[in-house]
């Protein structure tokens, strides 16, 4: 049994399906380092940087751009670690058929599950995103949607629980229409742009490389703009004060909420970054893959990178952190009447919001039915998902099934809960990318493709851990101590029973378990000699999971726990592996 769970796909065999012409080959091969590059920054910047990054700046203030340089070296690392699979296995099918191939059935398994998470689930809250950016719109152009159909039923419910200020919620919870006892409230916007989507995919639109081009252009332009605008205004407007800005004790501070606060916030950065892993889906289409995949996901990262530095710095600079809290729209509500007042600014921010976040829909949900494809191919999932329509040459079935994935949760769950979903799944898929180029065995260097440089971490690994052990311990205001630290009869919210011992101590548990596994690899790779970049990989990548909720990993568990019952229930009976 314990085998054939690990059993592992042949990289020969994957290489010649990716040839044949169900695999998806057979496609055109056009695609360059440019166009790559644009499809990950078709992907990346969405409602991350058009929309979470609101809440992300009201929880750690300015600091908040440590956190975006950390998330982006993280990624960077991950980067690597696809690079170095789309250039030894380059077919589309992203993580999952990396994994199966370095891990086996289980992990693939496991990671094709999480990745559900990353495209469809990712996707409900671009979509309520979108939404908000869209009636945002309409409201300045004097159309109104009624309250209760633009916003969710769960967002509505917590904000009358609070007693939160936001009139808008309020509001809809006041006025919806009642079916017995049910409030009518859903996210209407939401639900007709993910039906849009779903149609558009359903009949191939195939984004064609200029159309999405165009997208990118227009969406790095409007953050410029931003950037420029508004960091103009910061300086002319004397507003520089709003980056030390007082916390409750009165001190002016870049982490008004130590760094604590700045972790806080980990799911809304990390989410803003999701997406340059989806040009490995296109290892099928590009040119040269082995040599431009990489390429590509890395000059889009850089890009983004340093596009959130300066985003974050203006939103922070142009209004006090604690404005932002529940702002949906946060480029556009810096130009407000009540923050830097440049009326024609928010209606091309939030026009040019629309169009970015429909590129991102529309990857993801191209994304999502091609693994769905590769999965069912391998026998994990039903045959029904290779279905191919007739007409449209579109996985049919699967394009359907994505978008019911993403369109039914929309009335069911609010914008926090999917963004913590989304970003614990992707981190942990990324945790068992980096693993997996740690366990393949080590390549000869081929010329005109990607080569990960081996650097041997044997005692570079146990330094750098040793360092960031020491700098914690020096600056992180008894971050060791308070780690260890679970009595919370201090805690008012504690006393209250406002939050449970759990609560707090799932934090604590995180960073102590972190720690034991960081000095596990140091023993493991003094004897090993593990490779540096993916060990930093999955040791940055299992730091960001350390600022995850107890609620974050109870879902997320139960999640996991779901798509194991499935897979011993279908999967590894119907596996094609089982057959040989
Ligand atoms: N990074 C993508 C976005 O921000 C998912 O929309």
């Amino acid at each position: 049994m314990a085998n054939s769970l690990f059993r592992k796909k042949k990289i020969e065999s994957i290489l010649a399906e990716g040839g044949d012409d169900s695999h998806g080959g057979g496609l055109k091969r056009v695609l360059t380092v440019r166009d790559l590059t644009f499809f990950g920054i078709a992907a990346i910047i969405g409602a991350g940087s058009f929309s979470s990054l609101g809440e992300a700046v009201f929880k750690g203030g300015p600091g908040v751009v440590v956190l975006f340089i950390i998330t982006g070296i993280a990624c960077a690392f991950t980067a690597f670690c696809y690079s170095e699979f789309a250039s030894r296995i380059p077919v589309a099918g992203s993580a999952y058929t990396y994994s199966y191939a370095s891990f086996g059935e289980l992990f693939a398994w496991i990671i094709g599950w999480a990745l559900i998470m990353e495209y469809s689930i990712g996707n409900i809250y671009v979509a309520f995103s979108w939404s908000d950016y869209f009636t945002s719109f309409l409201h300045k152009v004097n159309i109104h949607i009624p309250d209760y159909l633009a916003c969710s039923y769960k967002e509505a419910q917590k904000a009358v629980a609070k007693g939160s200020s936001n009139m808008e919620l309020i509001n809809a919870w006041n006025s919806a229409p009642m079916l017995g006892n049910l409030r009518i409230i859903f996210d209407l916007p939401a639900i007709i742009i993910n039906l849009l989507i779903t149609y558009l995919v359903y009949r191939g639109i195939k984004e064609s490389r200029n159309f999405s081009n165009v997208m990118v252009i227009l969406k790095l332009a409007i953050v410029a703009l931003v950037i420029l605008v508004g960091g103009a205004l910061v300086f002319s407007n004397g507003l520089s004060f709003n980056w030390t800005p007082a916390n409750d004790e009165g001190i002016r501070s870049f982490m008004p909420n130590g760094f604590s606060g700045v972790m806080a916030a980990v799911s809304g950065v990390f989410f803003a970054y999701i997406g340059f892993d989806a040009v490995s889906v296109l290892a099928e289409e590009s040119k040269n893959p082995q040599r431009d995949l990489p390429k590509g996901m890395i000059y889009s990262l850089v890009i983004c990178t340093v596009v959130y530095i300066l985003l974050s710095m203006v939103l922070t600079g142009a209004v006090n952190y604690r404005n932002f809290d529940g702002v949906g729209d946060p480029l556009a509500f810096i130009f407000e009447t009540q923050n830097l007042n440049v009326p024609w600014m928010q209606i091309l921010v939030s026009v040019c919001a629309v169009v970015a976040m429909t590129s991102v829909l529309l990857v993801f949900q191209m994304g999502q039915p091609r693994i769905w494809m590769s999965m069912s191919r391998d026998g994990l999932l039903p045959p029904v998902f290779q279905k191919i329509h007739s007409k449209f040459k579109t996985p049919s079935f699967a394009t359907i099934i994505t978008g019911l994935v993403v369109g039914v949760p929309i009335l069911f769950t609010d914008k926090s809960f999917v963004l913590d979903f989304t970003s614990i799944a992707t981190l942990f898929a990324f945790v068992l990318v980096c693993g997996g180029v740690l366990l393949i065995p080590r390549k000869e260097k081929t010329a005109g493709r990607f080569n990960l440089p081996y650097i041997n971490g044997q005692f570079i690994y146990p330094l750098i851990i040793a360092l960031a052990g020491f700098l914690f311990y020096k600056y992180g205001n008894g971050y060791f101590s308070d780690a260890m630290n679970f009595d919370f009869s201090g805690n008012a919210e504690y006393a209250e029973g406002k939050v449970s011992f759990m609560d707090l101590a799932t934090p604590k548990i995180s960073i102590i378990v972190f720690w034991v596994i960081c000095l596990l690899l140091v023993i493991i790779t003094f004897i090993k000699k593990y490779s540096l970049i993916p060990l930093m990989g999955v040791t940055t990548c299992l730091y960001l999971l350390t600022g995850m909720t107890k609620s974050n990993w109870a879902w997320f568990l139960g999640w996991l726990l779901l798509g194991l019952i499935i897979y011993f229930l279908y999967g590894y009976k119907k596996s094609k592996l089982a057959a040989e």
